[in-house]
This record gives C-alpha cells, structure tokens and sequence, in this order.
C-alpha cells in the first residue's frame, strides 16, 4: 500500500491555495510510493462521518492554479480541538477530538500531513505536531501577518484588488469633489492598507500600528482642500483604532467562529470627520471579501507552487513540525513554533512607511 500525504486547507481562502495544491500533488507524482489525498474544509472531513476525503492525482489538478479559493473547501470553525457535538439540552458545545483524529488518520495509512494555512491553522499544526503527528506547514494569509517568513501568498493579489479599488474610487471622488473612504481587510496588521495607499496615490493611510489623532487627519484634508484639490482619498485597515479607543466590531453570531469579526472602521471614521464639522461629502466603501476572491496575480501562483513543492520535499526529508518559509528571497523550513509565536506588524521605522511620509501620505499621528 502507497504511503499517504493528507493535505487540508484551513481558515480563511485566500488567491493561490489550488496552486500550491497543485504543486504538492505535481511534485508527489514523481515518488513511486507516495499518494496524496485531501480532506474537506480544513480537518473537518476527517473528523467527520463518514470522512470526507478527495483522492488528489494528476488529473484532480490540472489547471487549478489559475482558479481563486480551494477545491478542498475550508473553514475557520471546528476543526480537531473545538469539534461542535450537540449536547442533551441541544445546545451545542465544543470537544476536543483530535486524539481520535490522530487516529483516524493512522488507519489512513497516513505518514504526513501538509497544513496550508494561516496563524490560527498553524496553532493547530503545532499543537498536532506535539502529540506525535508528522505535520508540515505552508503559509498563507491575504494579511500578511505570519512571523517567520518574509511574505505569504495571498496577500499581494489582495494588495492588486484593493489598490485597482483605490484608482477607482479616486476618479469617482474627483467627479464628485468627494472624501472617499476605503475600509480594507488586514485584521490587527496594516499591510494591505499601507501598499494599496502608496499604490493607489491616497492622502491618508490609518492602519492599526498607529493609533489616529482626529485632528491630524483633518489637518491633511484642510491642507489637500486648500491645494484647490477638493477631494480626498483614505484608504483605512478593518483594525485602525482612534488615539485611546477601541476596535470596531461586528455582531458575531456564528457558532464555533473564534475570531471577532472586525469591521466598521471606516464608518465610524466618516462620523468622526463629520461630529468634527466637515463639510465636504463623505463616502465610505467597504472592500470586504472581493480580496479574497477570484484568480491569484501571478507572483502569488509562482509563491504558492514554490511553497507547495519544498513542503512535499520536507515531508520526504522528515522536516515535520517546520513550515516553509520565504526568507530573503531563499526558500527556507522553519520551525512552526516561531510563525506562530511573533506577529508580523508593519515595522513603523520601515523604509516604506518613511516614503508614504515623503510622498505626503498623513498616518494620522
Ligand atoms: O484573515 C483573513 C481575513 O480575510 C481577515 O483579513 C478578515 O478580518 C477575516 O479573514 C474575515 O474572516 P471571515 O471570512 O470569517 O469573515
């Protein structure tokens, strides 16, 4: 019997995951005595019953690197550790289960296992790598938050999108002598906000590394205003905060969703401007999940493929509890531990903040 590599995709989707499913299963293909297979929405397929599994041969793929999301399907609910059983009284309740998944995957006749995920997928990674399994890590995340790798995959298709919503959007705010405001995804890290403000040519970027000062942002409009420029363009991460206030969030009424959903940051900015008394109109357009969505740009392909043939290399090299990894432009393993230990925040002494200052972008502080 062929040794099996289960590969499952978790969290949020993001451009570029069928890639690197693509290129786990293309690269398999040459070892004699391997087989892949995958497992629906993330662990769920296997802990489900009757399992959920999807034989991943040469034909499964061809050509899905082209395509947006997963063919495996994902989730960020359930999974091993936080499994949803419906208690007596009906309502439902979380059990661990991953000893029984462990076990499931054993007459599986499974040898490893490659996690294509973000920082909450890779908490699972770690956690299964500590009780015996042979599991390996891909990185991906529209957010570019991970630690431990220079860039995830995912995450410049999202700067594309909503840097073409920013071109957009400032035509239409020209026309209309207009504040526009774009509210961006990116959870605690600025990343997609700052890249698509210096891209798009915004006048302010509030991202959640730097807390806003009202009366810094109104500064700039005054002084864009008086340029004889009657529009502006703010471009403003889902997780901006103003000086001493808190995120904005909302109702989360899903069962087992661990993340509070952020959003309405760029509402609440909008009101802001306008208890402060200005006058010019105010827009506010909210990107949402168009960023994660539809075909990855080809440096996401070439990443994803890159990612997904060096973690089947590290499961031939037994690399388990590591996770591949772009480092200085090599291609490294690193162990899963330090992704998930250090966040990767915008570095606010970083040289592409200091040109956003010198093109006169205005953070807010
Ligand atoms: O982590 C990726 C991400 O798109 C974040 O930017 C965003 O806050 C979150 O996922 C949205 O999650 P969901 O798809 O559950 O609404």
């Amino acid at each position: 019997m062929k040794k099996r590599c289960l590969v499952v995709t978790g969290g949020g989707d993001c451009p570029g995951l069928n890639a690197a499913i693509r290129a786990i299963v293309k690269r398999a293909s040459t070892e004699k005595e391997w087989e892949i297979i995958g497992s629906r929405d993330a662990f769920n397929g296997i802990l489900r019953d009757p399992m959920e599994i999807i034989e991943l041969d040469n034909s499964a793929i061809a050509g899905i690197h082209v395509r947006g999301g997963t063919i495996l399907g994902t989730t960020n609910k359930g999974g091993p550790f936080a499994w949803p059983v419906q208690a007596s009284d009906g309502t439902w309740i979380e059990e661990d289960h991953s000893a029984e998944m462990l076990r499931k995957l054993e007459y599986l006749n499974v040898q490893a296992v490659i996690n294509i995920g973000g920082d909450g997928s890779q908490r699972i990674s770690q956690q299964l790598f500590e009780m015996g399994c042979n599991i390996i890590g891909v990185p991906k995340t529209i957010d570019n938050d991970l630690g431990a790798t220079d860039t995830t995959f995912g995450f410049p298709t999202a700067v594309e999108i909503a840097t073409d919503a920013v071109d957009k959007l400032v035509t239409t705010a020209e026309s209309h002598n207009r504040i526009i405001i774009l509210e961006v995804m990116g959870r605690d890290a600025g990343w997609i906000a700052l890249h698509a403000a210096v891209a798009g040519g915004a006048e302010v970027c509030v991202i959640p590394e730097i807390p806003y000062n009202i009366n810094k942002i109104i500064e700039r409009i005054n002084k864009r205003i008086q340029n004889k420029h009657g529009f502006v363009n703010i471009v403003i991460s889902e997780g901006a905060c103003p000086l001493e206030g808190t995120h904005q969030y909302q109702n989360n009424d899903e069962f087992g969703h661990h993340n509070l959903r952020l959003g309405g940051a760029g509402n609440r900015l909008m009101h802001e401007l306008k208890e402060a008394g200005v006058a010019t109109d105010i827009r506010v357009t909210l990107l949402g999940h168009l960023q994660r969505g539809g075909k990855p740009i080809a440096y996401d392909r070439i990443l994803a493929t890159q990612f997904g043939v060096k973690a089947f290399e590290m499961v031939l090299d037994k690399e388990f509890g590591k996770m591949a990894a772009l480092r200085d432009g090599k291609l490294v393993s690193v162990p899963i531990s330090e992704a998930i230990e250090k966040y990767n925040y915008v570095n606010l002494e970083s040289d592409l903040v200091q040109t956003a200052r010198d093109i006169g972008i205005s953070f807010g502080d």
